[in-house]
């Protein structure tokens, strides 16, 4: 049996876009029509229906829960914000408060109001100041309710996937354009960082805890050979650690938020932009088994950079790890593995203060529509009816007992 500490939190995420529905101000509203793409439409019901779906993380055990707020409902036309759609993020909070569960709210999940890219998006410097703008209205509005944020979630894979496959709008293929979004998101969250923390040195409230959220991956040198293993340690340092390292050394950092969920088999002779991050090697040569998408199941690889964090000496919370799968055994396999090499990075000094799944339910997976299945609950798209799998009362068990 294994014993994680007592405040330690425990929870789900969702993402305004993927669960609420009926974003028509937002940018990939837009874009999935265009693109021919599945529509998000009314995605989980959960602009409506969050009570309901809070009380099903309550009756799980959950002591917290990671959101985000959608910034195209917020602010829908430049410089105008809505009062009404504040109030209803207010009211998410106080639920989510009423029930006992921690927010960890996301300022930045992947979509964006359609103005802001008609001015040229996270490409356009501009775009840290309209980030800001944005921030400070929600921050200041929520300060009193909530202590952990996320400002930008995982900045690299959409940097990758919108700006260099141009796969995700606005489908872009430049690496040069891709840096220039990662150059804005840096100063995006380096400024939001100090905004946040001067509103609550303003407000006279106890300080609060910003991160980003960094998606992780585990690369694996292909073969065991010296040009591999270069190629595996070049992905690592670029990928993984290269943008938290920037953040770090301008003290914008009060936790780190790890999205880990698969690893990358690399291979030197992949060097193509399209391999930078993903698809490396696509011989099986070290087959395990896989999510419904296909990507690797590796939960070595979560304590192995778990350990390499450790050299930061800052807290961290795993804001996302999940697995798609019709195989609900699968889901709790993925799940109890993960825990226990986050729990043998902890033994090793890997200070971990919390573990979110992906996701709370089924929901709008992106690019790939609604055939991915993340939640620990499932959704009658037809009915909008949630059903608990066990999985996800399995979950509950280690969430009430803090052991596995
Ligand atoms: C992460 C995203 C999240 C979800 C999962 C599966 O990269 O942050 O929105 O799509 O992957």
């Amino acid at each position: 049996m294994i014993t994680f500490p007592q405040n330690f939190l425990w929870g789900a995420a969702t993402s305004s876009y993927q669960v609420e529905g009926g974003n028509a101000n937002s940018d990939w509203w837009h874009w999935e029509k265009k693109a021919g793409k599945e529509n998000s439409a009314a995605a989980c019901r959960h602009y409506e229906l969050y009570e309901q779906d809070f009380d099903l993380a309550q009756s799980l055990s959950h002591n917290a829960h990671r959101l985000s707020i959608e910034w195209s409902r917020i602010e829908p036309e430049e410089g105008k914000f809505s009062q009404e759609e504040l109030v209803h993020y207010i009211k998410v909070i106080d639920a989510l408060r009423q029930r006992g569960l921690e927010p960890l709210v996301t300022l930045h999940h992947f979509t964006n109001p359609l103005w802001f890219v008609q001015k040229g998006g996270w490409q356009n410097r501009r775009s840290v100041e309209y980030f800001l703008r944005f921030s400070h209205y929600i921050v200041e509005a929520l300060a009193e309710k909530v202590r952990y944020w996320i400002t930008i979630n995982e900045p690299l894979v959409y940097s990758y996937h919108a700006y260099i496959l141009g796969v995700w709008p606005p489908q872009e293929k430049s690496l040069f354009k891709a840096l220039q979004v990662e150059e804005n998101f840096l100063s995006a969250h380096v400024k939001a960082y100090r905004l946040i923390h001067e509103i609550y040195r303003k407000a006279n409230l106890s300080q609060p805890a910003v991160s980003i959220a960094q998606n992780v991956q585990a690369f694996v040198p292909c073969r065991p050979i010296l040009k591999d293993k270069f190629a595996a340690f070049l992905r690592d340092r670029w990928y993984n650690f290269r943008f938290i390292k920037r953040l770090a050394k301008q003290q914008a950092l009060d936790y780190i938020g790890l999205n880990y969920y698969s690893r990358q088999v690399a291979e030197v002779k992949n060097w193509g932009l399209d391999h930078l991050i993903m698809d490396t090697c696509s011989s099986n040569h070290h087959p395990v088994k896989r999510n419904s998408l296909g990507w690797d199941i590796y939960p070595q690889g979560l304590y192995e950079l778990l350990l390499k964090f450790r050299k930061f000496n800052l807290p961290v919370i795993i804001t996302e790890n999940g697995i798609c799968t019709d195989d609900d055994s699968l889901r709790w396999e993925y799940i109890a593995e993960h825990l226990k090499s986050i729990h043998a990075a902890m033994e090793k000094g890997a200070l971990v203060s919390g573990y979110i799944y992906w996701s709370l339910m089924d929901n709008f997976e992106w690019d790939k529509g609604f055939t991915p299945h993340f939640g620990l609950i499932g959704i009658d798209y037809h009915t909008y009816e949630r059903k608990i799998r066990p999985s996800a009362q399995k979950f509950a068990s280690v969430c009430r007992t803090g052991t596995l």
